[in-house]
């Protein structure tokens, strides 16, 4: 068998001017799935240091849970799974990250959410290469949602929920830590279970 004369990818060659055997890439070419033609979807920036407020994909309730579900694995062990900032690298002596319920940070564009997660914060390193773009905007789109659940009014809530919510205000208490999971009753003697099985709403409804 003859051996083809042949180009090695990467090698070098006699047969170009520049003694490379692969061509350099015509200027302005862009990879596959590359053309990145939205700036504001990959960076969360209107002009230079300024964060958009808007969530250039639609809202539903997909992304949200996509977002809840990178938001646990890729924040929480510093920020919490509550945004508080009390995660457990934390609590094991990390610098402690301000809590995503503060007037400042509810009211940041959403785009900045966007911008920290794309390029870090201060002691806060980026998280660009193990999050893509779109993640980014649902965990962002998630911030949203966890800062809701702390700092809604009643008003916020439709009528029909209002009602069962004065109805239930017991049921946003957490239940007492002795619950058990059926109705055992518990042993003569403890004085584990004092509090009454008062409970209308199934448990995990408003937190967990
Ligand atoms: C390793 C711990 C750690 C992880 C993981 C982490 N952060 Fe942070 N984050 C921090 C710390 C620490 C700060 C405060 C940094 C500072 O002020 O120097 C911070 C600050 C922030 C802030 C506040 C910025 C401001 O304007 O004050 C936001 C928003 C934020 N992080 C979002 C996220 C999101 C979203 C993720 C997940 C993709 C994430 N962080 C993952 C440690 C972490």
């Amino acid at each position: 068998m003859h051996d083809q004369p042949r180009l090695k990818p990467l090698r070098r060659s006699d047969f170009f001017a520049d003694g490379r055997a692969s061509r350099p890439l015509v200027p302005g070419t862009v990879a596959r799935g590359q053309l990145r033609e939205d700036p504001y979807f990959y960076s969360g920036m209107v002009g230079k240091g300024q964060p958009g407020n808007t969530l250039p994909l639609p809202v539903t309730e997909k992304l949200l849970q996509r977002g809840r579900q990178r938001f646990e694995v890729y924040c929480t062990p510093c920020h919490s799974r509550v945004g508080d900032g009390n995660g457990m690298i934390v609590q094991r002596g990390y610098r402690h990250p301000p809590s995503f319920h503060t007037d400042e940070l509810r009211s940041a564009p959403i785009g900045h959410f966007f911008d920290v997660i794309t390029n870090g914060f201060g002691a806060m390193p980026d998280y660009a290469q193990q999050v893509a773009p779109e993640d980014r905007w649902a965990i962002a789109a998630y911030i949203r949602v966890l800062q809701f659940s702390q700092h809604a009014a009643l008003a916020d809530f439709p009528a029909e929920a209002r009602a069962g919510l004065a109805q239930n205000a017991n049921a946003l208490r957490p239940p007492p830590p002795e619950t058990t999971m059926g109705e055992r009753p518990s042993a003569p003697g403890t004085a584990g279970d004092q509090q009454p099985h008062t409970r209308t709403q199934p448990r995990g409804g408003a937190k967990q």
